[in-house]
């Protein structure tokens, strides 16, 4: 794993959409995975004005969306579809077919993840995996256990992933997540993975320093050859 450590969040960001700009350059047909939450909107934002700023064509990006709060609807303000419509898919000007992405509010979840898996195999290897760590070392969905699992899933939040600030404004708590599996994340060619703020120090900490278990699923980040892990000072306050 390469680990850059910036001053800020902001150079951080800049620095990581410039690599993801580059690799999306390089190759007309790109599939990208991207997560939600606090730890990619600077990455969206800076990946927005480099790409605008040399209009660059991306009518060969397929954008997938890494997990869903299940039970949300795909339009409510707090669900992972929304925030990567306002993020990405609007100020990329990507059509909606670009995107692939599991439905919030379907009566068969299990269904739902059959049918993203299946997109998945269609596309073959997904590109490069943008990816932010829950405050327990979640991946996705993908929440620490005994086991875990492999392919696209239902999974059971866990107390402190349903705390997330995105579900401030939900119109409705979820009762579980829909996610990309652990074997879809690590067959991703490359990773980015961005961990940032004093409250992720500690999770930092395990990632580089701990060994890997399923109790802290980013640790089998370590695993993968082409991770670049992006942090801030403040998030690698504890590392020695
Ligand atoms: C949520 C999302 C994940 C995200 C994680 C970290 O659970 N489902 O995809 O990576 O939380 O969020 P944040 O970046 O806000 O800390």
């Amino acid at each position: 794993m390469i680990l850059k450590t910036y001053d800020d969040i902001e150079t951080a960001s800049k620095d990581a959409a410039g690599l993801v700009s580059d690799r999306i350059r390089k190759k007309p047909r790109f599939s990208l995975c991207t997560a939600t939450g606090t730890s990619p909107t600077g990455l969206y934002r800076q990946l927005a004005v480099i790409v605008n700023s040399v209009e660059q064509p991306l009518d060969g990006l397929r954008l997938i969306k890494l997990d869903e709060w299940g039970g949300l609807d795909d339009d409510d303000p707090a669900s992972c579809d929304s925030y990567l419509r306002r993020h990405l898919l609007q100020p990329l000007r990507l059509d909606s077919d670009q995107f692939i992405g599991f439905s919030g509010n379907t009566d068969d979840p299990g269904q739902e993840c059959d049918r993203i898996d299946a997109r998945l195999r269609a596309i073959g290897q997904i590109d490069l995996t943008i990816l932010g760590i829950g405050a327990n070392g979640h991946l996705g969905f993908n929440e620490p256990g005994a086991r875990l699992t492999a392919e696209c899933h239902v999974a059971s939040l866990a107390e402190m992933t349903l705390r997330h600030s995105m579900l401030s404004d939900a119109r409705a708590m979820p009762s579980y997540g829909l996610t990309l599996g652990m074997g879809n994340i690590l067959r991703s060619k490359e990773i980015v993975v961005l961990v940032f703020g004093a409250e992720k120090a500690g999770v930092l900490r395990q990632l580089i320093d701990g060994g890997i278990t399923t109790s802290f699923p980013a640790s089998f980040l370590k695993l993968h050859p082409r991770v670049h892990c992006f942090c801030d000072r403040l998030a690698a306050m504890e590392l020695s």
